[in-house]
């Protein structure tokens, strides 16, 4: 494992500006860009700040580290927060986009998706789908995409994309498995300055109750941006 942390001052300029280093190798090396974006309020201004840069989206191809089971013009969704900061205002081509689909039944939803990237990962002669970057964010509780802890989800080692029923939420949602993340090349935390620092440090001394500390753990390469509030 590979860990880079970078203490931000300017959380959304040096976020866009690591996920465009990565794009740009990528699409060099490969011709394409393969990207995972991650839910949630912290990236907000990230996509915002992403959505000005010259990107060549129709190279790009956008997939979701995990959604709320809700329609996507529910103001939950994390398709639409993704929409309405990034995929509309970079006019973003619809083929460049893989939505995962909250609105129907969660095992659906999933079955769906893996499937989707099945096929392009088998397209790739992949064996599984390899982002070139996975975002994640972290909760409080130290669960990422929508990992939480005590979930069923965090024992599936064999699927690619899961529905977890997440109990303290009293809702499903989809949800990449800890194999399809450790597949990337890849993986940035993004955690602005509202975090608290006790529960990075949990996280970076290996505390595995943290299903963000298991990512932590077994990644190629992690990069944690860190907003620095000072
Ligand atoms: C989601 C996310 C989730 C998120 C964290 C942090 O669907 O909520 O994918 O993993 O990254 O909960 O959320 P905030 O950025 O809103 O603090």
């Amino acid at each position: 494992m590979a860990r880079q942390v970078i203490r931000a001052t300017q959380f959304a300029a040096q976020a866009a500006e690591f996920i465009l280093t990565i794009a740009r190798d990528a699409l060099a090396t490969r011709g394409e860009f393969r990207i995972a974006l991650s839910g949630g309020n912290t990236p907000r201004p990230v996509y915002a700040a992403l959505a000005q840069s010259e990107l060549p989206w129709e190279n790009v191809l956008v997939t979701f580290g995990d959604e709320r089971c809700v329609p996507p013009e529910d103001e939950q969704s994390n398709f639409k927060m993704a929409d309405d900061t990034l995929l509309a205002p970079a006019r973003v081509p619809p083929r460049s986009v893989l939505r995962m689909r909250g609105e129907i039944a969660p095992p659906l939803g999933a079955g769906e998706y893996q499937q989707q990237l099945d096929t392009l990962s088998a397209q790739r002669g992949e064996t599984i789908y390899r982002h070139d970057l996975v975002l994640l964010g972290i909760g409080d509780d130290g669960h990422t995409a929508s990992l939480f802890p005590g979930t069923a989800a965090l024992h599936e080692m064999q699927r690619r994309v899961a529905a977890n029923y997440v109990a303290k939420l009293e809702s499903w949602r989809l949800t990449f498995t800890f194999p399809l993340i450790l597949a990337a090349r890849n993986i940035c935390f993004l955690v602005d300055s509202n975090k608290p620092e006790s529960l990075i440090d949990r996280i970076f001394s290996g505390d595995e109750s943290l299903p963000a500390a298991r990512v932590d753990r077994g990644a190629e390469r992690v990069t944690w941006i860190i907003g620095d509030a000072r």
